[in-house]
């Protein structure tokens, strides 16, 4: 069984990976930062976490605000780092962790938390800063992350109350996932910092070691303020600190402290702390009962035939072929594959079985292989095929036979004013 091994407390200011990649380890201005991260590293290098569930949230890099969302959960297989305006830092990628993310995605929305997922993102400043010095990285970073990365930017974001909660039942989502993994849960951000407007350069020392100090023995205290509240007392953006108790809501109701550093060089304190439970946490039921009702809501469902529910499984497995056909919405990208998309191919780095599916227009093997259908009904648009040819080939029919199942004889697609339809 997974296994938490204890929770990390770090900022995620971009001075940290700054000083580790400038080499200002020797300088006394910038070594107090590495000092406090020296514990951290001894921690992970002790504990051995097989995976790190990485809490952060991105600054406007690889989410915007045509679509932002509370809890994005990381599915993917890799991450990148993000070019934040002078070009990527210079680190390996990370692996992810798509078996334990798909778990996790499972039991929390059974929780009835309403999580987004992502993939085939890069992580910015907020992930990689602090990791980057936790963490060794020059052969290869020693296990895998799950980041869940919070939108707490564009107002309503989460409550505390709310991640407080999440943490809870995130909890019980790791440990009940079957294989026998370690996992450390960091949280990033904060503590008091405002970087905006007229009170830029805002911080509050006291408030921050109160803060610590309550998020260590009393953090229903701290899930009962509101954002106005922490905004008052640690500025607008040091705010975010409320993904700490995500961390916090993971561990047991006490905690030992192992380690806590302090450092304000500039606009954002530098902070780092370690827990482990101190106390026990019991399960009201067992990871069997508790995996067979997360289960519930797809439990069945592989028994209708001819039937693929687009899970996260085939959403990652399938990814840069579902991705390829998504962009047949770009005018652009479609007049050049209708001209040769072998290039293309190559380009998108499709394997060639997915050249072959796409070229063959195998509409029922895409499916079986991961496609999903309203993608299909794009490539339909733009290679002059109706939704109903579609529907006939996954079915193994004939276009005739299959219009014969109907009440009306129509034809039609999403090809929208481009449509020219193959009677
Ligand atoms: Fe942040």
């Amino acid at each position: 069984m997974a296994r938490i091994v204890g929770g990390i407390g770090s900022s995620h200011t971009p001075t940290i990976g700054f000083a580790l990649d400038a080499k200002k380890q020797a300088d006394p201005v910038w070594a107090p930062i590495f000092e406090g991260y020296k514990p951290v590293q001894r921690w992970l290098q002790e504990k051995r976490p097989d995976v790190l569930f990485f809490i952060y949230n991105d600054h406007v890099t690889s989410f915007f605000f045509d679509h932002y969302s509370h809890f994005a959960l990381g599915v993917g297989a890799e991450y990148a780092v993000a070019d934040e305006g002078g070009g990527p830092r210079n680190l390996p990628p990370i692996k992810g962790h798509p078996a334990l993310a798909r778990h996790i995605a499972t039991a929390l929305t059974a929780e009835e938390f309403d999580l987004s997922y992502f993939q085939a993102k890069p992580l910015d400043h907020g992930c990689f800063s602090p990791l980057s010095v936790m963490w060794p990285h020059d052969a290869g970073w020693p296990g895998a992350i799950v980041p869940l990365q919070v939108g707490v930017l564009e107002f309503p974001i989460p409550t505390a109350r709310r991640c407080f909660r999440l943490g809870g039942a995130l909890r019980r989502a790791i440990e009940s996932y079957p294989e026998d993994l370690k996992v450390a849960i960091v949280a990033t951000g904060g503590l008091a910092h405002q970087v905006h407007g007229e009170r830029a350069g805002f911080n509050n020392t006291p408030w921050d070691e109160e803060f610590l100090d309550l998020l260590e023995r009393r953090p229903e205290e701290l899930s009962g303020l509101t954002i106005a509240q922490y905004a008052e007392r640690g500025g607008l953006e040091g705010a975010e600190v409320i993904m700490w108790l995500i961390m916090r809501g993971a561990l047991a109701t006490k905690v030992k402290k192992l380690h806590s550093a302090y450092y304000l060089p500039s606009m954002t304190p530098i902070v780092t702390v370690i827990y482990e439970d101190d106390s026990p946490v019991t399960a009201v039921e067992s990871d069997a009962e508790f995996r067979e009702r997360i289960g519930r809501e797809l439990a069945g469902v592989e028994r209708l035939p001819g039937t693929y529910p687009f899970t996260l499984d085939r959403s990652v497995k399938a990814y840069r072929l579902n991705h390829f056909l998504h962009r047949l919405i770009e005018p652009e990208f479609r007049r050049r594959f209708l001209a040769d998309p072998e290039p293309m191919f190559a380009e998108a780095a499709l394997t060639d079985e997915e050249r072959d599916l796409v070229r063959r227009r195998d509409w029922r093997a895409l499916i079986h292989y991961g496609a999903i259908f309203f993608l299909l009904e794009k490539l339909a648009a733009v290679v002059g095929v109706t939704n109903l040819h579609v529907y006939a080939a996954m079915r193994g029919q004939t276009l005739e036979e299959f219009q014969k199942t109907r009440n009306a004889q129509v034809l039609y697609s999403v090809a929208g004013q481009g449509a020219h339809i193959k009677q």
